[in-house]
């Protein structure tokens, strides 16, 4: 598999799958909704800083990791030390989780694409959503074929198609955001959302909004599980400048989560709806902002297929992971890789998407499974990766061993952030929020 994939030898390549990667549900669907729940502009401002200290120089570290030993995550932490090699598999572990609850969404934007024919039928789209996602059935269908797309295009292979893809979507979806925004910001009352948006309450943070906070960076950016070490491995000029071409990937993510922010929280107060709607947030406002504008059938339509396509390309990044580690370390062929996975995520996914419905009583720690899968993979699964791979490149391989930047002040500040920061952070953070400091 290593062979196809060593060809994209641009850097626009990896720049385009990265970002393909990143830009996501994250973006669209879960960063507005945590960010509602957790106080706006407060949360913003800890995401903010969470993304320019531990999230980019973790990005930076995985990529010159990639570029510097050419291996898949476990194969790459075994060269830093043998004993290392376990931070790759925590990611395979990682995606493992994700795969079911994010395909599960990515099934509401295929249902949300079918049933934008007939949304003029749709009186309230806060009870829509929520008896359409309680339903035992609808939900579950979607929800294979998303996932069953997705293992197509893994199982077909992506590396030719990806290229080609991103450069469509990406510029497509801002077009439209950019376009929504506008539309939405001259609604009644919008104003209130954009001060929601950017106005921090300095109250309203805690232990809790800090690991919410990081773990929306993590999820956002894809760090903390091997994906940029993955990709990154396959660039043939190692001369490439890792900082230049991972930060735009950040400025991307980051770009395309203020714009839906800008769009989605004015919508919410034009439309005096609640802050605090969780997962449905995205799902119930966008369909209100559509039925506002004119043919707003037909962009709500096209969105929802951009949408669907910038899920996709992430959601191919994570099945990957765990497709490249069974062919590489359990030596299954790709068919057999791809097919075990999907049961697997096909049982998974099923009892996540049952939890908003019929299994909605069984709940752990006070919240239904689809909740337990997230906060697993966002708060602590992705941070702990972080973490190990903080310490394994920044002390056990050293800092320094890495270059990002021929700017000086660049590459210093990356071993720095490295070394301290980014360890010292995300442990911190997580104890604090499990109350042991
Ligand atoms: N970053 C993706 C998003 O924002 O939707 C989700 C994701 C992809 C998380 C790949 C983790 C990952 F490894």
């Amino acid at each position: 598999m290593s062979h196809e994939r060593a060809s994209w030898g641009s850097k626009l390549g990896l720049i385009l799958a990265s970002a393909g990667s990143a830009v996501g549900l994250g973006n669209l669907w879960r960063f507005p909704y945590v960010a509602g729940q957790n106080g706006g502009g407060s949360f913003l401002l800890l995401y903010l800083i969470c993304t320019f200290t531990i999230g980019i120089t973790l990005v930076f570290a995985e990529a010159a990791l990639g570029v510097k030993t050419k291996s898949d995550p476990a194969g790459a932490f075994g060269k830093i030390h043998p004993r290392l090699k376990f931070i790759g598999v925590l990611g395979v572990l990682t995606s493992a989780v994700i795969v079911p609850y994010y395909s599960v969404v990515g099934g509401w934007i295929v249902a949300y694409i079918v049933k934008s024919f007939s949304v003029s039928e749709i009186q309230n789209f806060e009870s829509h959503f929520t008896e359409f996602s309680a339903d035992p059935v609808e939900p579950v269908a979607y929800f294979a074929v998303y996932l069953l797309t997705t293992a197509a295009v893994v199982y077909m292979g992506i590396e030719k198609g990806i290229e080609k893809y991103c450069k469509i979507i990406m510029p497509g979806l801002f077009v439209l955001l950019l376009a929504l925004m506008v539309r939405v910001l001259t609604l009644d009352n919008a104003w209130q959302g954009v001060k929601f948006f950017f106005t921090p309450d300095f109250s309203k943070i805690t232990a809790a909004t800090m690991l919410n906070a990081m773990g929306q960076v993590f999820f956002s950016v894809s760090v903390g599980m091997g994906i940029y070490i993955t990709y990154a491995s396959y660039v043939k000029n190692d001369d490439i400048s890792v900082g230049q071409t991972m930060g735009r990937v950040i400025f991307l993510d980051t770009l395309v989560s203020m714009l839906t922010g800008l769009t989605i929280f004015p919508a919410v107060f034009a439309f005096g709806m609640q802050m605090n709607a969780g997962p449905a947030l995205t799902f119930i406002t966008l369909p209100k902002i559509f039925a506002a504008i004119p043919f707003g059938t037909f962009f709500g339509l096209v969105f929802f297929v951009i949408l669907f396509g910038a899920a996709l390309t992430s959601s191919i990044s994570l099945m990957e992971v765990v497709t490249t580690f069974l062919c590489d370390q359990v030596k299954m062929t790709r068919k057999r890789a791809v097919a075990a996975y999907t049961a697997l995520c096909l049982v998974t996914g099923t009892l996540v998407s049952l939890s908003f419905g019929r299994l909605s009583g069984f709940k752990i720690g006070g919240k239904i499974l689809f909740d337990q899968f997230d906060f697993l993979a966002s708060n602590i699964l992705m941070p702990a990766g972080g973490f190990l791979t903080a310490v394994a490149i920044g002390w056990v391989l050293g800092a320094d061993k890495l270059t990002v930047s021929q700017n000086r002040y660049v590459q210093k500040s990356f071993e720095f952030c490295l070394k301290w920061i980014c360890p010292a952070g995300v442990l911190a953070i997580m104890l604090n929020a499990l109350g042991m400091i």
